[in-house]
């Protein structure tokens, strides 16, 4: 389940062009689950119909301070019942009245009458987003514990490019995760590596596979969430989770190298990618000429980094594995715990229909040494993910607890 699952949202929605986007954001929160309570400034009404995002948030819009038939009164009611609050696109107006407490419509009396986490979304033109009057009142807002999602630079409205256009409705809904979910894993060194590493055979040619990278990029969504600081060594070009340091490799060596230089800090490494067992002894140089006949390669193993890893993990790290398999999935899953001196590995039937590799649902099966195996049926591989992060909290929670 979401962190997002039953929470009431207020999403106050300002007057920039951005507004459109707030319409996404609804959609993608009210799919996690939440109860999206909207309200629109007047000039965000320029920008959207009230209609649309009241078709889309989970009851009508909210506009009015003064004629408001769903309540008597209406400058309390939605930031008391609300367990958070999320401003986006938020204007430099908005930053102002709201740093300054001037409550002068719905949306600033529901800021300023609430108890619940806040979170804003700026997007402006550069030049405001640059001026010291708007970066004086982000900080203020900051200072008394305000979330701000920073926006990002790109094109803005009439063509300019720069800093200043809304963040991703993907990374407001993440930050939204972020202050709503459990924070067990605040300060946590994590690495996850996702995706199939590929092995040249010459200039042009490579020995894959079919990882998507996307279970990996999933489980480093989660972690960060939940307040983790996450490294993802990742072969694919998926976009990254916000907050993760991305490292960039390609072939098994490569992977290995940037692992084993990080595994030392790390608290938790998962092994999620899906790393070449044999590899070309010698990558040609050129490319293979077609004329010249059938080529023949020769493979030799790749090193086994979790094997690795297993062999001289520090006792306060909590070691997790993959295992595709199209059979005997548990028994040969199991072996591999036990070799690889796991604490965790994570067993899927890449054979089975709708798991796996490039679906964006999987089915796992979860096994400890010492416990029962857990099955998580085919679900959302970011609740896949969740079930994966509760069990490394689990194992952490009992290490720490046989240390005492
Ligand atoms: O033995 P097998 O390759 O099936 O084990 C899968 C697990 O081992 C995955 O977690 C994968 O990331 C890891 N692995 C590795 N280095 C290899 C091969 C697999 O770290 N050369």
């Amino acid at each position: 389940m979401s962190a997002l699952a039953g929470k009431r949202i207020v999403l106050g929605v300002t007057g920039g062009i951005a507004a459109y986007k707030a319409i996404e954001v609804s959609r993608r929160l009210v799919d996690a689950g939440a109860h999206v309570v909207p309200i629109m400034t007047e000039s965000a009404q320029h920008f959207i119909g009230t209609t649309t995002l009241s078709a889309l948030a989970s009851e009508p819009v909210q506009t009015d301070l003064w004629h408001n038939p769903s309540t008597p009164i209406p400058h309390t009611k939605f930031g008391q019942g609300a367990d958070l609050i999320l401003v986006a696109p938020a204007t430099a107006k908005l930053l102002a009245a709201y740093r300054m407490g001037y409550s002068h419509d719905l949306l600033t009396n529901t800021l300023i009458a609430t108890r619940a986490p806040v979170i804003v979304c700026p997007a402006m033109h550069t030049e405001m987003w640059e001026h010291p009057s708007v970066i004086d009142n982000i900080d203020t807002l900051r200072q008394r514990g305000v979330h701000v999602v920073e926006p990002e630079s790109g094109r803005l409205a009439g063509g300019d490019v720069g800093a200043g256009r809304l963040a991703s409705p993907e990374a407001i809904v993440a930050a939204a995760e972020r202050v709503l979910g459990p924070r067990d894993l605040t300060g946590v060194q994590v690495i996850v590596s996702a995706g199939g590493t590929r092995e040249p055979i010459d200039a042009v040619r490579v020995v894959a596979n079919r990882s998507s990278g996307k279970q990996g990029y999933a489980v480093a969504a989660e972690a960060l969430a939940r307040g983790a600081d996450v490294t993802l060594v990742s072969t694919v070009s998926l976009p990254a989770p916000v907050g993760a340091i991305v490292v960039p490799v390609e072939t098994a060596a490569e992977m290995q190298a940037a692992i084993e230089q990080r595994a030392p800090s790390a608290d938790v490494i998962v092994m999620a990618a899906a790393v070449a067992d044999f590899r070309p002894v010698a990558a040609a140089s050129g490319k293979i000429k077609k004329q010249d006949g059938v080529p023949e390669v020769l493979l030799e193993p790749t090193p086994d980094i979790l094997a690795g890893l297993g062999a001289t993990k520090p006792a306060r790290q909590v070691l997790v594995g993959f295992a595709a398999e199209t059979d005997d999935l548990v028994a040969n899953a199991q072996i591999k715990l036990t070799k690889k001196n796991l604490d965790l590995i994570v067993a899927n039937d890449v054979g089975a229909s709708q798991v796996g590799f490039a679906h964006d649902t999987n089915a796992v099966t979860l096994l400890r040494p010492d416990a029962e195996p857990v099955e998580i049926d085919l679900a959302a591989k970011r609740d896949v993910a969740r079930a994966v992060i509760n069990t490394i909290v689990e194992i952490r929670a009992s290490t720490q607890t046989g240390k005492d």
